[in-house]
């Protein structure tokens, strides 16, 4: 009777689950968002083609300062922090973020390889300098993209990626963001217990939020006036 009343309590907790996965998927379907892949990948590919990758990253930065004010953390505000998931450790700079999109610098200094993560979320980069291969799930070949190149990740999706030095770019994503933020943070906990550097990530993070609730007020307040 024990197993019986357990198996219903799981099957039940499972259905909460599913339900809440279903509502999470109509919400992003339905919602409205503040950038687009097309858009951002426009902006950063004007700047692609500059030799020095951090004079390319400012001038990105500057427009889409311009472009989206009110939603992009302020100069003084920027701040690089490891990461590392899947096996990859790169380096990361958040411009944007909200519970359903991030905007943001990512890259490395030194080669590294791993999984990409398997998302509920669409993720676009565009590669400002390096190269990135991409080996997708089912391929038995590898795609390489360099400086201007823009790369797509739809949701549900995993590959192998690898990054060669010095190599940055501009990444967008879509979808249910903390999600993300789970396997963004598992190999901290479980593999490197950098628990600083996530403390450090989860705080930028956490700006970046704090920014687009005092926007959303912002406008609440306009729109009673
Ligand atoms: C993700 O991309 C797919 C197409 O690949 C699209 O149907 C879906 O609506 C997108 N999801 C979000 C949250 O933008």
């Amino acid at each position: 009777m024990a197993i019986l009343s357990c198996l219903f309590r799981l099957i039940k907790w499972l259905f909460v689950l599913c339900a809440l996965i279903y509502f999470i998927h109509l919400w992003l379907q339905t919602k409205n968002y503040v950038f687009s892949h097309e858009r951002l990948h426009e902006i950063s590919s004007k700047h692609a083609g500059t030799k020095d990758v951090q004079r390319a990253m400012q001038a990105i930065h500057r427009d889409l300062l311009k472009e989206y004010p009110g939603h992009i953390m302020l100069a003084k505000d920027l701040q690089w922090g490891f990461t590392n998931a899947g096996g990859v450790m790169c380096s990361m700079c958040f411009l944007h973020g909200s519970i359903t999109e991030y905007v943001m610098f990512y890259g490395c200094i030194l080669d590294t390889m791993g999984h990409s993560g398997r998302y509920m979320a669409n993720i676009s980069d565009t590669v400002l300098s390096g190269e990135i291969r991409v080996w997708n799930e089912g391929d038995l070949t590898a795609k390489a993209y360099k400086q201007g190149d823009y790369i797509f990740h739809p949701r549900g999706n995993a590959a192998a990626v690898s990054f060669d030095a010095g190599t940055f770019m501009v990444e967008y994503a879509r979808g249910f963001i903390p999600q993300i933020m789970s396997f963004g943070s598992a190999d901290s906990i479980f593999s490197t217990q950098d628990f600083i550097g996530l403390f450090s990530m989860m705080r930028n993070y956490g700006k970046c939020m704090w920014m687009e609730t005092l926007h959303c007020m912002a406008s609440l307040q306009t729109m009673f006036q």
